[in-house]
């Protein structure tokens, strides 16, 4: 039985983004492939494309092993690629898209252990990898360097920590969706609910300097052509 979503420091946003994302677990993927509100047109949707490619490309090259985490893995897009390379526990604070990742996982004859676990929480063993994808942009702008220091405590030392991001493009999503202010967007579903999300476009440099305050090394924060930024980092030895 999965537990309910608890943080430690709650915040009224919070609460209404694990809201949004759990209702939105069954149409979360039409982000992904451009389908009904999030298909952009033609051009707009093949440079999405070609983005996507190359991230995943991207993720395929990172040298994960061992045991690995990911953290708000939502419907696991990633997933798999991970789960391909060492042992895999995917974690959300909401039930509904996290079985929809593991049914992927499954049908793609993978394995993963799955658990209900905020992303703020403590870590309750250490990884030799850990990953997020579209959860950094999620992360108050008060709180960025309080999570790269979780994600260092969640790595053995040497340990990989990589995420995939959201740049700033009009064409990244749904048509119905206005750019966020004060790094608050609302949300639509579907049948009409809204919901209010924090989102904030992180510059790569900034990204870059926080995970250095942390106290990684070898840190990489590139950029795909238009949507995503792209990061990589280690513990030290
Ligand atoms: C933008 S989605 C990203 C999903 C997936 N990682 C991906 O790349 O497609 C953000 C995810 O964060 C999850 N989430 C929101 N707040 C969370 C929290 N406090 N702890 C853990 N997961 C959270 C949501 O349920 C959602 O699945």
């Amino acid at each position: 039985m999965a537990k309910p979503y608890e943080p430690e420091k709650p915040d009224p946003i919070d609460f209404e983004m694990v809201r949004y994302y759990a209702a939105r677990a069954d149409e979360y993927d039409d982000w992904y492939l451009r389908r009904g509100r999030y298909s952009r047109g033609a051009i707009q949707d093949e440079a999405w494309r070609s983005d996507l490619q190359a991230a995943t490309e991207w993720l395929g090259s990172q040298t994960y092993r061992g045991r690995i985490a990911e953290l708000a893995a939502g419907t696991g897009w990633w997933s798999p690629i991970l789960a391909r390379a060492g042992q895999l526990t995917i974690y959300d604070a909401a039930p509904e898209p996290l079985a929809k990742a593991a049914a992927r996982l499954t049908d793609a004859g993978l394995a993963a252990d799955q658990e209900v676990r905020d992303a703020w929480s403590e870590p309750n063993r250490a990884v030799d990898g850990l990953f997020t994808g579209f959860w950094i942009s999620h992360i108050d702008r008060a709180r960025l360097d309080e999570f790269f220091a979780l994600a260092m405590r969640w790595l053995h030392p040497g340990g990989l920590f990589a995420f995939i991001d959201s740049r700033q493009d009009s064409a990244s999503g749904a048509r119905d969706h206005q750019p966020p202010t004060d790094d608050v967007q609302i949300r639509h579903l579907n049948d009409g609910a809204s919901f209010q999300v924090r989102k904030v476009f992180y510059e790569p440099g900034d990204l870059e300097f926080a995970l250095r305050r942390a106290g990684f090394i070898e840190i990489s924060v590139v950029t795909t052509e238009r949507f995503f930024v792209l990061g990589s980092c280690r513990r030290p030895e």
